[in-house]
């Protein structure tokens, strides 16, 4: 399962960088918004600096909502790196949009992905990726876990290339439960990425270990 981190924060993606782990990089308008990326240059440096730091598949999306601003919009952002993947929204102009982006071998990530009908539509269209939103499934009370199910087994009914990212992670039990489903990728906030490493048996052994290794001088 590849990792990517969900966040255009530099340092995150600098530190989930250097722990080895990571496969690629999510964003969003509001992920952008938050490190204060204004203006369509900032937003274009930006891509470019995280395409510097991490080696892998970065998803940059696109702000317009109507087929000619997202297929010009999203040609100005893949001529960034070759690693951009042009995120597009499920709507029907993205869906023309993904299949446009495909025919051109142009990646793309379908987002806000929440039926298992929206991700079959983007597979059909040749997304590259889909993104359905766990977390935001089970703020209202419906299982995300198993939207990703569902998905699993329609792509594997029929051999779709397109791979599933879940996205709208909220904690480390996201990311186990996608994996033993079988998700492609997860993008996570660096917080559920490091929350895998805590065990108190871990802690509680190592404090051991260390204060015996003293004893043997
Ligand atoms: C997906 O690519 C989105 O950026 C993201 O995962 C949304 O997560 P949120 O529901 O925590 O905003």
């Amino acid at each position: 399962m590849k990792f990517f981190i969900d966040t255009a924060n530099l340092e995150q993606i600098k530190e989930a960088q250097d722990l080895g782990i990571l496969d690629g990089v999510t964003t969003n308008p509001s992920l952008m918004a938050k490190e204060g990326i204004n203006g369509k240059e900032a937003i274009l440096n930006h891509y470019k600096t995280i395409c510097e730091i991490v080696d892998g598949d970065i998803s940059a999306e696109v702000l317009s909502t109507t087929y000619e601003e997202m297929i010009k919009e999203g040609e100005e952002l893949a001529a960034i790196h070759p690693n951009i993947v042009v995120k597009i929204p499920m709507i029907k102009d993205g869906v023309k949009a993904l299949k446009y982006f495909s025919n051109k071998g142009i990646k793309t990530n379908c987002t806000l992905i929440f039926s298992a009908g929206q991700a079959l539509l983007a597979a059909k269209a040749g997304a590259t990726y889909v993104s359905p939103f766990l977390g935001r499934l089970d703020d209202i009370s419906v299982d995300g876990m198993n939207l990703i199910e569902e998905i699993r087994i329609i792509f594997d009914n029929y051999m779709f290339d397109t791979e599933i990212l879940a996205a709208s992670i909220r904690s480390p039990m996201h990311i186990i439960n996608c994996a033993k489903i079988g998700a492609d990728v997860v993008t996570s906030p660096l917080a559920s990425i490091l929350n895998l490493l805590k065990h108190p048996l871990t802690d509680s052994g190592l404090a051991q270990f260390v204060a015996d290794a003293k004893k043997m001088g």
